[in-house]
């Protein structure tokens, strides 16, 4: 067995929400007890809990920490203080539909249940957000099954950021098959981009995947042309934040580069996406929001001041890779054609 679910990014324990902080690792291995929305809110913004299915879920138990001391006696009294913890909620990032997902599918469960008392109500926001993380852990091993049947033993696979364990319930999205194929006796070659400015690919997945016993190697983001050119990727797989209905797909900064890079070389370029990520009511990647962070992430980086004192810093947290350059994206309904999307949810 595997130690896919070693990493516990998100855990309901004791009646508050222990988040690992993943702007520790991999030195530290740090949890946080969180009592409040605003906390969560707060970890959300910080990256201490991050990935788009991570944040989602974080936000649901946040949602009910929000609303569990609620003092309203009607469903309607209810109901406006959950619209306003969930717009509160919905501040804390704003590219990963994942958040919103979440949201909006607690809302819909009390909106419908006009009959249950309060208590009752609150009820059913926890068993929501409990049920949310239950089923993420479902879907990223079905990714990575559908995954896996695009790949076979030996490959070089090249990833991006942090599409894994730590970002999801367990076995992440595009980590899902390294895992499975590990389970099933497979060596894969992962290559792990550092992913500036944070470098979640250094801190987290060259760690995660170090501890499950796969082989993974750590490379700088601008190593991924030359490994190419050096045939040691055949394909790479990548996570997202958010789909738009035509195939474009937001992921962290610098996915777009490496999908470029992938196309010169003839390598397919897959992305993990489970249906929480695909918004098919944004119509292309332009209208997807893209987050700006400070530009601390970037002037003082690799803990030190790395560039001068007042210097103009551009530092978008993620970018849109254009349909086009997508070879398939693989939900938890099947493997699809960046322009087929749609059909994922049908
Ligand atoms: O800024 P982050 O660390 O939240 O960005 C995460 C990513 O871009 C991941 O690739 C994406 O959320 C997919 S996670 C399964």
């Amino acid at each position: 067995m595997t130690t896919s679910t070693q990493f516990a990014p998100v855990k309901w324990e004791n009646d508050y929400l222990v988040l690992l902080d993943q702007t520790r690792l991999p030195v530290e291995t740090i949890y946080l007890n969180l009592t409040t929305s605003e906390e969560v809110w707060a970890s959300i913004r910080h990256l201490q809990v991050r990935g788009a299915p991570a944040i989602g879920m974080a936000a649901a138990y946040g949602l009910y920490l929000g609303v569990r001391g609620s003092e309203a006696e009607t469903h309607a009294q209810f109901w406006n203080e959950l619209i306003k913890q969930a717009d509160y909620l919905g501040t804390s990032r704003p590219t990963a539909v994942n958040l919103f997902w979440a949201l909006d599918r607690i809302k819909a469960r009390v909106e419908k249940e006009t009959s249950l008392s309060v208590a009752e109500l609150k009820a059913a926001v926890l068993d929501e957000a409990l049920a949310i993380q239950k089923e993420d852990a479902e879907v990223c091993r079905t990714i990575g099954e559908h995954l896996l049947t695009l790949l076979h033993d030996g490959m070089g696979i090249l990833t991006h950021c942090n599409p894994g364990a730590l970002a999801t319930a367990a076995y992440g999205t595009a980590t899902a098959p390294f895992y499975l194929a590990k389970e099933r006796g497979w060596n894969l070659k992962v290559y792990a981009d550092e992913t500036r400015p944070v470098l979640q690919g250094a801190r987290l997945t060259a760690y995660e995947l170090q501890q499950a016993g796969i082989d993974v190697t750590l490379i700088c983001d601008n190593m991924a042309a030359m490994v190419m050119s050096q045939g040691k990727v055949e394909a790479v797989i990548v996570g997202t934040d958010r789909v738009a209905a035509n195939g474009d797909v937001a992921n962290k900064i610098g996915t777009y580069g490496v999908a470029v890079l992938a196309k010169a070389h003839g390598i397919p370029f897959y992305v993990a996406a489970p249906l929480s990520s695909v918004d098919l009511e944004t119509p292309t990647g332009a209208d997807i929001p893209i987050e700006e962070r400070p530009a601390e992430e970037i002037t003082h980086g690799l803990g030190k001041q790395v560039a001068p004192d007042d210097i103009k810093v551009y530092n978008p947290a993620f970018d849109v890779t254009p349909a086009k350059y997508i070879t398939a994206i693989v939900t938890e309904t099947g493997i699809f054609k960046p322009e087929e999307i749609g059909n994922s949810k049908k």
